[in-house]
């Protein structure tokens, strides 16, 4: 019997790859860094399947390379913005996701940030190290409260609710403003609200919509202003949902109090970005899901959608299922 060939993008977690490579002639780009465009284009001809990370542009062009073979593309991520889900939808490809699994990490990754950018944890560290630490002082390094202050979440999905079950626990008003209309939580006391209401309320604002046309830019210097000049911005979801020419603004002239980020755009940004210089910035490398238990579940998803693909059967985890009908 032959072997569906496969082409995965990344070295992933065992905990997928084995499944991958135990069912299939399986090509695994083997570096650090994805592949270029180039060369992902070359291994993708004549596959069945596709595995692929968010640093892979997957759009029509990869797919016509790949040829009419081409049964699934499964994503090793629960956001697909770096897919051109119409294109694959248009050739009747399942597309992949691996929702769930990474709600809870992510939500830990955005209190961590709202935590450090409103206590100023990365500032005190870089004090202690300096030397400009020199005595406990009254009003030294003074940053925000949490209890009593008021969250608002911006996109009340499965990891906006886990943000604010976190919030609960710390005494906070909750806020949420869902572009899509999402229902209450049951059992949390979060009162859906107009994103002004929201950014006029809030100590705290965190994002958590996906990346799309309509968030592209959302956080932008009309958003920002209407913030409290005290309050703190954190974004765990893509890069592009912030202007981050209007964050950083909002941040050096402290139209803003802080700032906690896990995505930018371009990811990493460029050494010389003037963000990288600001005090009341915290910044992480997209880490949000890298835990090890979450990191080896999306593995196994993302192989088990690739598997289930290739057998002609529906994905565990469809973003299209229109293609089913
Ligand atoms: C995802 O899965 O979309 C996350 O951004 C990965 O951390």
């Amino acid at each position: 019997m032959t072997l569906p060939r496969v082409f995965v993008t990344r070295l992933i977690p065992a905990a997928g790859l084995d499944l991958v490579t135990a069912a299939c002639q399986a090509e695994v780009w083997p570096d650090e860094l994805p592949p270029s465009r180039q060369a992902l284009l070359e291994r993708v001809r004549g596959v069945d399947g596709l595995l692929c990370l968010l640093t892979d542009r997957i759009d029509a062009e990869v797919m016509d390379a790949a040829g009419p073979q081409l049964k699934v593309i499964s994503n090793h991520a629960v956001g697909v913005d770096n897919i051109d889900v119409a294109a694959a939808t248009a050739r009747r490809i399942p597309v992949g996701n691996t929702p769930g699994i990474l709600t809870d990490a992510t939500a830990d990754m955005a209190f961590a940030l709202l935590l450090a950018a409103g206590r100023r944890i990365v500032e005190g560290t870089r004090e202690v190290r300096s030397g400009g630490w020199k005595t406990w002082g009254p009003s030294y390094l003074l940053g925000a409260d949490f209890a009593g202050a008021t969250l608002g979440i911006v996109g009340f999905g499965r990891i906006g609710r886990a943000v604010a079950r976190r919030a609960a626990g710390f005494g906070m008003r909750i806020l949420y403003y869902d572009p899509a209309s999402a229902a209450p939580e049951p059992g949390l006391d979060a009162t859906p609200v107009d994103l002004d209401t929201l950014l006029r309320e809030s100590d705290f604002v965190s994002i958590h919509t996906p990346l799309n046309e309509q968030t592209r830019h959302l956080v932008n210097a009309d958003f920002l202003a209407k913030m409290k000049p005290t309050a703190v911005l954190v974004n765990t979801s893509r890069g592009a949902v912030v202007d981050q020419e209007a964050l950083y603004q909002a941040l050096k002239s402290r139209r803003i109090f802080a700032a906690g980020l896990d995505v930018t755009d371009p990811e990493p940004p460029p050494l010389d970005s003037p963000l990288l210089e600001l005090d009341n910035l915290t910044i992480v490398p997209h880490i949000a899901s890298a835990t090890w238990r979450t990191r080896s579940q999306m593995a196994r998803m993302a192989a088990e959608n690739l598997l289930a693909g290739l057998r002609g059967e529906r994905l565990p985890n469809c973003v299209n299922p229109e293609v089913y009908s």
